[in-house]
């Protein structure tokens, strides 16, 4: 939902060619959170050295802004086009330039370049803002600065921003040219820390001003940002600094280069070193330093008036763990592609070091580090709670039965915004599982601070090491998937049904009547790799089979047991970037409504591999023949003329593992289906129409 980039060089000569190039690939990076409109600001032909010298905004020193609608390669020749034709000179060096971009998911106003960001304070950009959230107050605050003599351009709630900026500087000035601001000169993250003062809402937000020439202010509240630091002629990429080095040193002197990005993904090409940024925090660059704040609402003004400067935090870098090829597409066509063909690799890293092969003595098990101290709590907990949405709610789904089984309570499933809706109730005996890929969706993290204001434990599953929600639970497990780009999620999909069946094992390792079980799942984890590559090799079978069904405006898909989540998330995926009408039914359901939708032509997929329900799934599908179903039919290798004695199916045939890992295999044909439908039917695969990764916003 929104991508924001920012790219500061300090004491290091750039020139505007490579400027423009950092801040439209920081942008290509993060157009997966939205291509509806993107945008960038960087410094005019201006003198920025004298501009400097003078304090404040030299005439001819405004930002330019560029903003177009649509997708970051328009932008990018709209930009070079302009450049081209007036006297702005790709090869102008600047020591100190700061520039900041904007890749959009529109909420308020559709999108349009006066809609896209930075959005500014009016003539002369003396505030530019890139904002990825929602302000909530901002009609209120509009009526404001409409009364105070602004205009407003765009429908977007982020014009209040640049605008309050400068509404706050101006007056600020004032204060302090009549002596009632304490004399001071006033700083840019003051200002911004009094806009914040004043907004509402889930925000990231990245500042520019011609009034602090090559200075940048992010301040965060709900929505991701961290930073990058590269220092120069320091090789970024070697894996291990010493402490010392992990510090953001006050040498402001040094030649430094930093970036701001709403996730590593548009970071890590040029440091590894980074910063997550905390809700609250300000981050101030200037001079090459970095000053970090934490702004506090209720704090007042002094007694003089003037404004408090609250003392700077010390923050320390951590290292990526994310290596530079995993952002990029290889030899594939689509991020989703591969995406789908990296899972025996992701489920790999998912299982790492976690599984214990049971030799030397040792007890088969599972180790989740993440879990093990309050594994006791959760098991005696009165109830488990999974909560998630869309992909995610599907995996907790296909795991829910062997938590029960194994840990031997209820599990109850939620989806995030229903539960918010119904302010559902929570214990404080429960434990909340929060699954997410992202670790920042909107509906999952408020959910999280709803189940933490009743009391109960709170274990985040996330892709995600830093985001939101594996900071904002007690305890957790990462699923390790690598960096997951295209829109549709597939390999955070399978990993975080690995992670969680390793996790309902180790909830279930205090009982010894289920250790065979367990055994046996864990001997299927091992093979569980190879069994996806296998499954992998339908590619052309399901490539066979989108040829066919490429015209159909609709697909009805029957799972249940552990394969009702497969249902659901099959027809997600056909439905999110094919852009065909699916559908995932509980086969226990069919008689009580969509068999009516049954005829010759309308195509139903019924997943039938083996296990408790298979006898069931086996007489669906005579009742679909019985009235002509077109069907296609998934079923466990060699059980083809026993799931469809009659023939007249399409039958395709997939490897066999215990049941409860049996979702992990059977959601490849889908995802392989969803691919080539989408292909065929020309649309964008990793960018599907009106969606973007990540939904920070409610
Ligand atoms: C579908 C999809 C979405 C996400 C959902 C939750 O392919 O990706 O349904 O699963 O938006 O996102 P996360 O997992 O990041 O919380």
């Amino acid at each position: 939902m929104c991508g924001i980039f920012a790219y500061i060089n300090c004491n290091v000569s750039r020139e505007r060619r490579h400027i423009l190039e950092v801040l439209f690939n920081g942008l290509r990076r993060l157009e997966y959170r939205g291509y509806d409109s993107a945008g960038i600001s960087i410094d005019a032909d201006g003198d920025v050295a004298s501009a400097e010298l003078h304090g404040l905004a030299a005439p001819g020193f405004s930002p330019l802004v560029f903003r177009e609608e649509g997708k970051i390669e328009k932008l990018v020749t709209s930009v070079y086009k302009e450049v081209n034709e007036t006297d702005l000179n790709l090869n102008q060096a600047f020591t100190n330039h700061a520039g900041i971009a904007h890749t959009r998911w529109a909420t308020h106003g559709p999108p349009s370049p006066r809609n896209g960001h930075p959005q500014s304070s009016g003539n002369g950009n003396e505030f530019l803002v890139v904002h990825n959230g929602i302000i909530t107050n901002y009609m209120v605050l509009k009526e404001t600065l409409l009364r105070h003599g602004f205009g407003f351009e765009s429908d977007t709630d982020t014009e209040v921003i640049p605008k309050l900026a400068k509404f706050v500087h101006d007056s600020l000035t004032e204060e302090t040219k009549s002596g009632n601001g304490g004399g001071k000169d006033i700083q840019f993250s003051q200002v911004v820390m009094e806009v914040m003062r004043q907004i509402e809402g889930a925000y990231a937000l990245i500042f520019k001003s011609p009034h602090y020439p090559n200075e940048l202010v992010a301040c965060k509240c709900g929505s991701p940002l961290l930073l990058g630091v590269k220092e120069i002629g320091e090789s970024e990429n070697r894996g291990v600094f010493a402490e010392s080095e992990l510090r953001l040193a006050e040498d402001g002197g040094k030649p430094k280069e930093f970036y701001f990005a709403s996730d590593a993904s548009a970071v890590v090409e040029h440091t590894k070193r980074v910063m997550v940024i905390e809700d609250n925090e300000v981050v101030h660059i200037r001079n090459g330093t970095v000053q970090i704040y934490k702004f506090e609402a209720g704090k007042a003004r002094t007694a003089s008036g003037g404004l408090p400067r609250p003392a700077s935090v010390e923050r320390a870098l951590s290292i990526l763990a994310m290596e530079v090829e995993q952002i990029k597409k290889g030899n594939y066509d689509h991020y989703m592609q591969k995406e789908i063909h990296e899972q025996p690799d992701s489920l790999t890293t998912t299982m790492r070091g976690r599984l214990i092969q049971g030799e030397n003595g040792k007890v088969k098990g599972v180790l989740l580090g993440g879990l093990k101290d309050h594994l006791r709590t959760i098991r005696r907990s009165r109830r488990i709670l999974f909560i998630g949405c869309g992909t995610s709610y599907h995996a907790g789904l296909a795991t829910r039965a062997l938590v029960e089984e194994l840990s031997g309570g209820p599990v109850t499933m939620e989806l995030a915004s229903d539960l918010l809706d119904r302010q559902g109730p929570i214990y404080r005996e429960d434990t909340c599982f929060f699954v997410s890929q992202s670790g920042e969706t909107a509906d999952t993290l408020q959910a999280l601070e709803y189940a933490k204001a009743c009391g109960a434990l709170c274990v985040g599953v996330t892709n995600t090491v830093g985001s939101a929600i594996a900071r904002g639970t007690h305890c957790g497990v990462h699923i390790n998937a690598g960096c997951e780009i295209g829109v549709a999620s597939t390999k955070a999909y399978t990993s975080q049904i690995a992670a969680m069946t390793m996790m309902a094992l180790a909830l279930g390792e205090d009982t010894l009547s289920n250790r065979s079980r367990r055994e046996e799942i864990i001997d299927d984890l091992f093979n569980l790799p190879d069994k996806v590559k296998e499954v992998l090799k339908l590619d052309n079978d399901m490539k066979m089979l989108a040829q066919e069904l490429m015209m159909e405006q609709s697909l009805l898909v029957f799972g249940r047991g552990y394969n009702y989540a497969t249902a659901l998330e099959g027809a997600l995926k056909v439905k999110e970037v094919a852009l065909m009408h699916s559908e995932g039914i509980l086969a226990g359901e069919m008689k009580h409504g969509p068999l009516a939708l049954v005829d010759e032509t309308l195509p139903i997929i019924v997943i039938a591999t083996r296990d408790a329900t298979c006898s069931k799934q086996q007489s669906v599908i005579q009742q679909l023949q019985a009235r002509k179903g077109r069907l296609i039919v998934i079923c466990s290798k060699g059980d083809a003329n026993l799931m469809c004695p009659n023939g007249g199916c399409r039958v395709i045939e997939v490897p066999q593992l215990q049941d409860c890992l049996q979702p992990i295999i059977n959601i490849v044909p889908f995802q392989l289906l969803a691919y080539h439908l989408t292909v065929l039917r020309g649309f964008n695969v990793d960018q599907p129409r009106n969606l973007a990764k990540s939904v920070t916003t409610s």
